[in-house]
């Protein structure tokens, strides 16, 4: 999703913007481009549809240069993903401006704004701010105003950066419902998207509200919220450090980030689960309080978050034994539901900025739940910082726009968090050891799944000439199947779908032939001889299967019949095993395919519009 940097220095800010929109890649997005006010207080800008290495190469050959500038990936909404359309966008050759989000009543505005004589040079929803902005710098030529008024006629989300070359060494920044972060050098100020954008250059950053504006010169920052009032806001001291964004020798960030998963695991148990006892407080100081009154949880989510709340809901019904109610979070949103102020509200959320997710827990905060929960891998989001309980996974943040090692920590977190309800409802000390042991032992048997490698990578061959596959999974297996199924879709662009093993007869048995892959999931549990004769169905049909079985599971191959038997001894963690062949198995096809497996097309790591 579009990603934003601005800087106001001494030094020239040029590539300081362009490394941090390099750092910004993994959001998604499909043209960029910098705006810079030079020495002689013009504005020079740059656009380029596609990556950001080709804005490179255009700075390379017309160098821009100055101590002022912002800088845009733009992951097109309203208009192609084309050079005009790109940001920055400016006005009358004084005021550029970069957008995040999506301003719902740019029609109107455009056309008041046509009306009073401004041309429109793109089809964007954003050129109507930047035209707003100089309209209102024409009756009060103070910047800050200016936004300040503009943002009062916007319906919609935002996260701004404004220079004016009439007033060269200053950057305005808003934001409402977009991310935005302030990072604070020694004399000089940047503005991104998000941390990471500007760990080269600060570890020092304060995050934005909804509604606030600031205003930023070399040595001063002034922020103000939505009454113009001035307001302080935190300082935070970031421990990640800019090497978090390299590929450590692998060929992609998602294949590093699958082999990570058995540290980003560990770390994410680290001091949560001591002496065979899962540590509560760390969902925060009252969840001890809240989870004794829990009598049911309702999870939202979008994406493989979403799928992350649908095995939570097997655990926490089955460990728990409370009820537990799924759902994606842009279908939430806008329906009617029925609250009891006995439910728990969960949300799942990797980036914490996911637009949908947001509004579901802005809606559940105002409809009686008995208290909201963040289940997130960002410290500082806007989901964290809106929820009343939070518990922090520890994944380290993932760049690969296919989630990976953040899908298992979640996984991870929401089985401490079953097991923290669980406690309040009769769950043994003994059972509690217990789910602990397998937790613990989840980092040495994920590393043991990983070398199957070689063998997923060869299977994967016989996916790559194929356009459609589907996956099939029981249980709390199902929701397995549908994340593989996403992961295959995502990076290596054939279409798949899953099904409940148990529902291919009544539809999708009919797409059943020999050019279509079927990929179960087997488990050695309870399921297994049911899911076998389902498996008899696709290979009556000449149907060709992939299955991944535990060891246990006593499946071997023969014609038509592909096994991988993994080691894997079936117990509560099996569904967080069984995730990381597909998740293999996804990415040797995309490679197979040569896709942009990092970035694959159309998509966003971090979805903050609606
Ligand atoms: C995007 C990403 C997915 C992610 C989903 C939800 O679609 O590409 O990988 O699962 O958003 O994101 P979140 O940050 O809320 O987990």
């Amino acid at each position: 999703m579009c990603g934003i940097v601005g800087a106001v220095a001494q030094r020239d800010v040029s590539p300081v913007l362009l490394e941090g929109l390099k750092r910004l890649e993994y959001r998604g997005y499909d043209s960029a481009g910098l705006a810079v006010t030079n020495h002689d207080n013009q504005l020079q800008r740059i656009r380029v549809q596609g990556k950001v290495n080709e804005l490179h190469k255009e700075h390379e050959a017309s160098p821009l240069s100055g101590g002022t500038g912002i800088a845009h990936t733009r992951w097109a909404t309203h208009g192609k993903p084309n050079v005009s359309n790109a940001h920055p966008h400016i006005c009358r050759d004084q005021v550029a401006l970069v957008h995040n989000g999506i301003i719902e009543n740019h029609e109107q505005l455009r056309e008041q704004q046509s009306a009073s004589g401004f041309e429109f040079k793109s089809e964007t929803d954003t050129e109507v701010v930047v035209n707003a902005v100089y309209e209102a710098l024409q009756s009060n030529p103070d910047l800050l105003h200016a936004v300040f008024d503009t943002t009062k006629q916007l319906h919609g989300a935002y996260a701004l950066g404004v220079i004016n070359s009439a007033d060269p060494e200053r950057l305005i920044a808003a934001k409402n419902g977009s991310p935005l972060v302030i990072g604070i050098g020694i004399g000089e100020y940047f503005i991104a998207s998000d941390v990471f954008a500007l760990l080269p250059v600060t570890q020092q950053f304060i995050f934005l509200e909804d509604g606030d504006i600031a205003d930023i010169t070399r040595d001063k920052l002034t922020i103000y919220n939505s009454e113009l009032e001035i307001v302080d806001r935190p300082l935070n001291v970031s421990e990640l450090n800019a090497d978090v964004a390299d590929k450590a020798g692998y060929r992609h960030y998602m294949l590093k980030e699958i082999f990570s998963q058995p540290n980003a695991i560990a770390e994410s148990l680290e001091n949560r689960v001591i002496d065979g006892q899962v540590i509560t407080n760390e969902f925060g100081q009252d969840a001890d309080s809240i989870f004794s009154q829990v009598k049911s949880v309702k999870i939202a989510a979008c994406g493989t978050s979403y799928h992350a709340g649908l095995i939570a809901a097997y655990w926490m019904e089955e460990i728990a034994k409370i009820p537990c109610h799924v759902e994606i979070a842009s279908e939430y949103r806008y329906r009617k539901s029925v609250v009891t102020d006995d439910t728990l509200f969960v949300s799942i959320s990797q980036s914490g900025e996911t637009a949908d997710t947001l509004a579901a827990l802005q809606l559940a905060k105002q409809s009686g739940f008995l208290s909201t929960l963040a289940i997130c891998n960002v410290g500082e989001s806007s989901l964290t910082r809106e929820s009343d309980l939070v518990f922090l996974t520890h994944a380290g943040p993932e760049i690969g726009v296919a989630s990976t090692k953040a899908f298992t920590t979640q996984l991870v977190a929401l089985f401490l968090m079953v097991i923290a309800i669980a406690k309040h409802n009769n769950l043994s000390t003994e059972d509690e050891n217990t789910f602990v042991k397998q937790l613990e032992s989840l980092p040495g048997r994920v590393n043991q799944l990983l070398h199957h490698k070689e063998e997923i990578e060869t299977m994967a061959k016989d996916f790559a000439d194929k356009h459609h596959a589907l996956f099939l999974g029981r249980g709390s297996f199902l929701p397995i199947a549908m994340e593989g199924a996403l992961k295959l879709k995502e990076i290596s662009y054939i279409h798949a779908e899953a099904y409940a093993a148990g529902e291919l007869k009544h539809g999708p048995l009919a797409l059943v032939d020999d050019d279509m892959p079927v990929v179960a999931v087997a488990p050695n549990n309870n399921l297994l001889e049911k899911l076998k004769s389902n498996l008899q169905e696709v290979k009556a049909r000449g149907g060709k299967l992939y299955l991944f079985a535990d060891k246990e599971s006593d499946v071997e191959s023969t014609e038509g019949v592909y096994v991988i038997n993994l080691n894997v001894v079936y117990d509560f963690m099996a569904p967080i095993l069984h995730t990381i062949p597909l998740q293999l198995l996804a990415y040797y096809v995309a490679v197979i395919k040569g896709a942009d497996i990092d970035q694959p097309r159309n998509l966003a790591k971090s979805v903050t519009v609606e």
